[in-house]
């Protein structure tokens, strides 16, 4: 009797176990993860230094993106991870060309269902530029993540790591879905068109200064506060698809009563395009005024921009834009400014349509 019993317990409890069993395992397979791809294009996230003390003077752009994959194994429970080496180098060398070849590869790799997030891993110093020209080319929705680190991968406690594994979360969230493309470091996410590095070595350097981050990544979750109010992405006029050279578009930079050496060189180099970098409410220099006018009547399209880093360049402030039949940057960075004016110069020369563009991303 007592027997027959305990026999009936066991078989309970082995039936409620199996049970137990059984339903995580459906719960498993139900958690389908995203497929986040990431392009590694070099940087200091993949550098290397001679001692884990090494933070200056360190070889950018030497690891290969399957050993940064196999260097944050956590990666794996949060998506379906693969990896492409678009290029190897440190970002102060990314051209144009570059820019080309990512873009149409991620709009490729976008367009796959079998895709849902794309993350490129990008040296610093240039990384907010990269940002822009995909937040301006990329024709889908789906979120597309910068990311870098401030100390090589042998540094004691490297960035890197922990900032491709909330790229990789932000990449595969539906939260980033429709939000342009992101760039997260040290916590933070900023908006590709605001964001600038800010500090030459620290690592709480990209920042969106005076109008503010999107959110952070807390707990492995992003949380969002605040959107863009510029188009992006799907809402621009760019397509790059076609295109294998972009015009060439250059930045002169004010100082104090500077001349007008660099711009007619700029202007003898081909530039159709010149930014001009001016102080304050970008002021035109007496010497520096009648070399953009007369590069103007060359037909190079002249966009008036600050070296101040915020606020707005106030159209016919500082100078007669009308009459000088100039663009004003509106209150984006000189370097940001020069990608808008580049893709603008794909689509038109007329100065209306492209200060219409700069009003509008
Ligand atoms: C680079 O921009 O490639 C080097 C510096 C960095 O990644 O922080």
């Amino acid at each position: 009797m007592l027997f027959r019993q305990t026999a009936r317990s066991a078989a309970a409890l082995f039936g409620f176990l199996f049970c137990l069993a059984l339903a995580a395992q459906a719960q498993t397979a139900s958690v389908k993860l995203p497929n986040v791809t990431i392009l590694a294009t070099g940087g200091t996230i993949a550098g290397t230094g001679a001692t884990s003390t090494t933070t200056v003077g360190y070889t950018a752009a030497t690891v290969g993106v399957q050993a940064l994959i196999q260097a944050v194994p956590e990666m794996t429970k949060i998506a379906n991870v693969s990896g492409e080496q678009v290029f190897q180098i440190a970002s102060e060398n990314m051209g144009n060309e570059h820019w080309l070849t990512l873009a149409k590869r991620v709009n490729t790799l976008l367009a796959q269902s079998n895709v849902d997030g794309i993350v490129i891993t990008h040296g610093t110093d240039t990384l907010e530029e990269t940002a822009y020209f995909l937040n301006l080319v990329v024709k889908s929705k789906k979120p597309v993540v910068l990311v870098g680190s401030m100390r090589p991968s042998t540094a004691m406690s490297a960035d890197g790591p922990a900032n491709l594994y909330n790229a990789v979360l932000l990449a595969g969230s539906q939260d980033a879905v429709g939000r342009g493309v992101l760039v997260v470091l040290n916590d933070q996410i900023n908006g590709a068109r605001d964001v600038s590095k800010t500090n030459t070595t620290s690592l709480d350097t990209f920042k969106t200064t005076e109008l503010g981050m999107l959110g952070y990544i807390v707990g492995g979750k992003p949380f969002f506060y605040r959107a863009t109010t510029r188009k992006h992405t799907v809402d621009t006029e760019f397509d790059v698809m076609n295109l294998s050279v972009l015009p060439q578009v250059e930045v002169a930079y004010a100082h104090a009563n500077v001349g007008p050496v660099a711009i007619d060189a700029l202007v003898a180099s081909g530039a159709k395009g010149l930014v001009h970098a001016g102080v304050g409410d970008g002021s035109l220099p007496a010497k520096v005024r009648p070399a953009l006018s007369a590069a103007r009547k060359k037909g190079v399209l002249i966009v008036r921009s600050s070296r101040v880093g915020q606020g707005i360049v106030a159209r016919n402030g500082e100078a007669n834009d009308d009459e000088l039949d100039f663009v004003v940057g509106d209150n984006l960075s000189p370097q940001k400014a020069r990608i808008l004016l580049m893709l603008a110069l794909t689509k038109t020369t007329n100065t209306r349509d492209i200060q219409k563009m700069f009003w509008t991303y």
